[in-house]
């Protein structure tokens, strides 16, 4: 039951304004006596002419008062106290009754949203600095598909430039063919890392990568092989990653496919009077718009970042006609998307006011930073096995008759590192302590992991019943668990809204402590009969909404831990 609409429908039929304006403006109380809702009567004062006091007095006389306990004046404003066990008990049957649908609102209506996320470059390891797109952009996948848009996953692969032209000549120099077949990524990352040492010493190095690249353009046979038996390679590498991650892409596509089809784009930004001489490069003139020039051709006639994301957005409008083009990508590329868009605004596309960059910030462990030039990498599946291996340990003292330890301690090692990166803002660097990140008492994947086990223990323990009357809850921590459990959807519309899975993640958090709260000052066990089975059915409400959040943000749950 939504008390909000429900409140905003009786004030409406009292005074005869407009219900969804007056649903906006209920505020939650500071302070619980003052209240579950409260409407500041002053709002209407304009449009009803009379004094607000008036107002509050008025809508408090003749409004119906059924599923509350108290609607009280104070001062210009109405305030609402719940029927408190009737709102438990229809949260409660309301959950259990939507199971997994349970915080949809179905606000997204089928309309079409793109994520391009996790897009890593190939030939480079995919390092814990790549999680935090990975992340975030697969909670936000699964929060738009969740209230009914229509999301597509979009791994815009690295697959091109100059690098590759690096990558060649270092291969061929320095490569082993053995080794690249044993771990492909390793070899790559040793021969390119190689490569930047002695061209420091040798500049002719950067010509002859060049070359390479410029052979790779222009599709020569030798580079083209090369090229393409270290894009397959790769992408096994990632599907592994992403397999255990359990995260899936719709649509693979990477920067070679948009260079193959950016020649008429270019003429298209050259028709529109757009493209002027900057040296040798051919560029778009942003100054203006307070930015630098945007590069489209470099002196060489070779193609850019920048060209190949114009012509990405130019192919996903008309092959989607999407409501939204999202791009997850760190903070460093804000300018480089500011750019774009404005590029495709000048073009004269209006849907360019559709494309968002959802930004973050930096990844730092116990305070270090990486960098794949100077081959200072942390590979992810190095963290994810350390992880496992730290959580197994921790399960081995808590729990040592547990079965299935390893894929317990998998499923919880990752989703507390998952957990961790979508904790705050994602505007916040994050700093990396794995014992902090693991930890089944702080705000933490395994804490909230571990409340969900526990429940499931409980219901174990006493059985599930079939007939109960969930009337029966009236105690304060019942009723504070059920408000929780009641504001699911608003912390998934809010996470929509904002880009900002970190909602549902806070979220999530306020529930576990609210229900281990129900848990420590309610026996539950030595209940009576009738209200124990009222109390198991909160019990499974809650674990029903602890696991449908977590799946929000990509974590699965453990029935025992
Ligand atoms: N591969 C790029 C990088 O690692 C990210 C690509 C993001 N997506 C895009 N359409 N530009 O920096």
């Amino acid at each position: 039951m939504d008390y909000k609409k429900l409140i905003a429908e009786r004030i409406s039929e009292v005074t005869k304004t407009d219900a969804e304006k007056i649903e906006n403006l209920l505020e939650i109380p500071p302070r619980p006596e003052m209240g579950d809702y409260a409407f500041p009567c002053f709002s209407l004062a304009k449009e009803l002419k009379k004094a607000p006091p008036q107002i509050a007095a008025e809508i408090a006389e003749k409004t119906d008062r059924e599923g509350f306990e108290e609607i009280k004046v104070m001062g210009p404003y109405l305030n609402f106290f719940l029927d408190k066990a009737k709102f438990t008990g229809d949260t409660v049957k309301e959950v259990l009754e939507k199971g997994k649908d349970f915080g949809k609102s179905g606000s997204g209506e089928k309309r079409t949203v793109l994520l391009d996320y996790s897009s890593p470059n190939v030939a480079k390891p995919f390092s814990v600095a790549l999680l935090f797109t990975t992340a975030l952009g697969n909670s936000l996948y699964r929060l738009f598909n969740f209230e009914d848009y229509n999301a597509v996953g979009i791994n815009h692969l690295g697959d091109y430039g100059t690098q590759f032209g690096k990558q060649i000549y270092a291969f061929e120099q320095w490569g082993d063919e053995k080794a690249l077949e044993e771990d492909p990524i390793k070899e790559l990352l040793r021969t390119y890392v190689k490569f930047h040492k002695v061209e420091e010493e040798d500049p002719s190095l950067t010509d002859k990568a060049r070359e390479h690249f410029k052979n790779l353009e222009e599709g020569k046979e030798y580079e083209y092989n090369l090229w393409k038996k270290f894009r397959d390679l790769s992408v096994k590498e990632f599907d592994r990653v992403y397999k255990r991650l359990g995260i899936k892409f719709d649509s693979i596509k990477g920067e070679a496919f948009y260079s193959d089809i950016m020649q008429p784009v270019i003429e298209e930004i050259k028709e529109k009077n757009l493209l002027t001489d900057s040296q040798d490069a051919k560029v778009v003139d942003l100054t203006e718009y307070n930015m630098p020039p945007a590069i489209i051709l470099k002196s060489d006639g070779s193609s850019i970042y920048t060209t190949r994301d114009v012509t990405a957005a130019i192919y996903r409008k008309k092959t989607y006609d999407f409501y939204k083009n999202i791009y997850v990508v760190g903070n460093p590329q804000a300018l480089h998307f500011k750019q774009v868009f404005k590029i495709l605004e000048l073009m004269g596309y209006e849907w360019a006011k559709d494309c968002v960059h959802v930004g973050f910030g930096l990844v730092k462990f116990q305070g270090m930073q990486f960098s794949t030039r100077e081959g200072k990498i942390f590979f992810l599946e190095e963290l994810l096995d350390l992880a496992e291996e730290t959580v197994r340990k921790i399960i081995e003292e808590k729990n040592p008759d547990l079965e299935n330890k390893k894929e317990t301690a998998e499923i919880v090692g990752k989703g507390g590192i998952l957990f961790f990166y979508l904790k705050n803002s994602r505007e916040k660097d994050i700093n990396f302590v794995l014992e902090d990140v693991l930890n089944f008492d702080g705000e933490t994947g395994p804490y909230v992991q571990y409340t969900y086990a526990r429940g499931k223990s409980i219901l174990r323990k006493y059985g599930e019943p079939e007939n109960y009357d969930l009337s029966l809850l009236k105690e304060k921590e019942e009723f504070e668990l059920a408000k929780n459990l009641s504001g699911f959807n608003a912390a998934i519309l809010s996470a929509i809204e904002k880009y900002e899975p970190s909602q549902v993640t806070r979220y999530v958090l306020e529930t576990a402590k609210t229900f281990n709260k129900f848990y420590n000052n309610i026996n539950i066990g030595n209940s009576e009969e009738e209200l124990k089975k009222a109390r198991l059915m909160l019990v499974k409400a809650a674990c029903q909404v602890i696991s449908n959040a977590l799946y929000l943000l990509g974590i699965e749950t453990v029935e025992r831990m």
